[in-house]
């Protein structure tokens, strides 16, 4: 591995070079960027061992999600380092499995008793929860903006292609712009208190929410709670499916396009919807062979003018191919993929051997839901919305008061949308707290939008999910 030195998009700004130690060894690597970054531009995939096996594990999404990458940092147990930006003289050590619980700090700075008050708190500062915060802030309320990353815009970062639709969803602009413009927009408001690297952990009954930011505890109490945690990534079951080096899409696109670094030598991608093909390029346009793309379905899904891309670079797109089994040592050394019948089976005697150290899993998403469950939500289970998501009405909101969904948290869909649902779901909240004067007007103007984006071929799954909570009783049926 290494890092990407020319790209045809991006200029990698980094910041001063500082040295930190991986179970011992001294490692160099740049200040701000993730701890498992800077180990992945120096050749170290392997970050712990399972408990019982002794496999190697390693990074899976890159975004704090998954938690394949805790490591003990600075004597800090179970720390994500694919979120920890680096700093001088850390000391990261592998936990391989067991972490130890301290006690309680006796000198009290893990905790801070006292409770934070705001009118709106907003979870996650994604495309949704930025355009949530915004929203809210234009109506002159009070908010807090929690994020566990030390940078805002969540999945949005590592979008380096332009954006389709219309001008009013910034067609033309490229992803991680999009952010940088959400940001600076929100930093001209001075009622938005931004807090990150600081991880909600739990909703009360109380509407109480506490949350972890470096060994602290805080807690915050909001009139309305805006939940736009996102997705993750899911993962296919085969042999040898946790060896490092077997990757998210997003994981991968971290590597690359925020931290510019080689997240190997050859790719296998594992999905061909628009997320597989677009991150496909994006591994060309950083130096990286792309083998193939496998998909399972008889068709690809994604967009005609991602897969011609692909396919002028001379890149397979495999359609009724699956894996078979990944193998390699301490990491990824190949996959064994088989062509499917129409039944989805395996086909004997079509197995082929392709030599990777990139396995990048783009096989969908489901929503991070944890944070309503927590909250007594009513929930549903939606495969057109990714799976378990909250009864949700249209307004947004839950069937508990004062909590809102936006974003891929309450189904996934995709950027533009995010950005719209953050904006409805603040502007419902505004006006149930009495402080959104032009609500009709607004909130036709955003719903119109909405359908105008979802009118094309990928929304009618999302329009299939939202008739079906329809019968769920959420969606129109407005007031719970
Ligand atoms: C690999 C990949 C490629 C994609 N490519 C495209 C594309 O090309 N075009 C497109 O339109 N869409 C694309 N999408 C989808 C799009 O990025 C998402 O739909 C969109 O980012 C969803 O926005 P969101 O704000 O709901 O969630 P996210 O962007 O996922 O943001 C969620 C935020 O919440 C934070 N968070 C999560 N849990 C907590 C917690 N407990 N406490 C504090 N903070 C928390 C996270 O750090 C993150 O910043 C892609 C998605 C992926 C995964
Ligand atoms: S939480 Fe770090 S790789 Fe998923």
């Amino acid at each position: 591995m290494s890092r990407i030195g020319e790209h045809p998009i991006l200029e990698y700004t980094k910041g001063k070079r500082v040295s930190f130690t991986f179970d011992g060894k001294v490692i160099q690597g740049y200040e701000g960027e993730s701890i498992a970054s800077a180990l992945h531009a120096a050749g170290i995939r392997k970050l712990h061992e399972s408990e019982v096996k002794r496999r190697p594990r390693g990074l899976f999404c890159a975004i704090g999600n998954c938690s394949s990458c805790l490591c003990r940092v600075d004597g800090r147990e179970n720390v994500r380092i694919c979120i920890e930006p680096l700093r001088e003289g850390m000391r990261v050590e592998s936990q391989n499995s067991k972490a130890v619980l301290r006690p309680a700090d006796p000198a009290g700075s893990i905790r801070q008793e006292e409770t934070i008050q705001t009118d709106v708190l907003v979870i996650g500062g994604g495309p949704a929860g930025l355009n949530a915060a915004i929203e809210s802030a234009s109506h002159g309320l009070k908010v807090v903006m929690l994020d566990r990353n030390s940078l805002l815009g969540g999945q949005l970062n590592k979008q380096t292609h332009k954006f389709f639709g219309s001008e009013k969803a910034k067609a033309g602009t490229r992803g991680f712009v999009i952010a940088q413009e959400l940001e600076e927009k929100l930093a001209g408001y001075g009622s938005v208190d931004v807090q990150k690297e600081t991880t909600a952990l739990g909703y009360f009954k109380d509407g109480t929410v506490m949350a972890e930011s470096k060994g602290r505890v805080c807690s915050y109490r909001a009139k309305a709670t805006i939940i736009a945690t996102g997705a993750s990534e899911r993962t296919l079951i085969f042999p040898g499916n946790d060896l490092p080096g077997i990757y998210g899409a997003g994981a991968v696109q971290t590597l690359m396009n925020i931290d510019g670094i080689m997240p190997g030598q050859t790719a296998v991608m594992v999905g061909g919807g628009n997320i597989g093909l677009i991150v496909s390029y994006q591994l060309l346009q950083a130096g990286v062979a792309v083998a193939a793309v496998v998909e399972a379905a008889p068709h690809f899904g994604g967009y005609q003018v991602h897969a011609n891309k692909l396919r002028r670079a001379g890149v397979p797109i495999l359609t009724g191919h699956t894996v078979k089994y990944a193998f390699g040592g301490d990491s990824l050394e190949g996959v064994v993929i088989t062509a499917l019948d129409e039944h989805f089976n395996p086909v004997p005697g079509t197995e082929q051997t392709i030599k990777a150290d990139i396995l990048c899993m783009a096989v969908g998403l489901s929503p991070m839901t944890e944070m309503f469950f927590q909250a007594g939500c009513d929930m549903k289970f939606i495969p057109q919305l990714g799976g378990y998501v909250p009864r949700i009405d249209e307004y947004h909101r839950t069937s508990v008061p004062g909590l809102y969904a936006a974003g891929d948290a309450g189904g996934v869909e995709e950027a533009t949308s995010a950005q719209l649902t953050g904006r409805i779901a603040a502007l419902c909240a505004a006006r149930d707290l009495g402080a959104a004067d032009d609500f009709d007007r607004e909130f036709a103007d955003l719903q119109s939008q909405l359908s105008e984006l979802r009118a094309g071929p990928l929304g009618q799954k999302i329009l299939s999910g939202l008739d079906r909570m329809k019968d769920e009783g959420g969606v129109s049926y407005g007031k719970f």
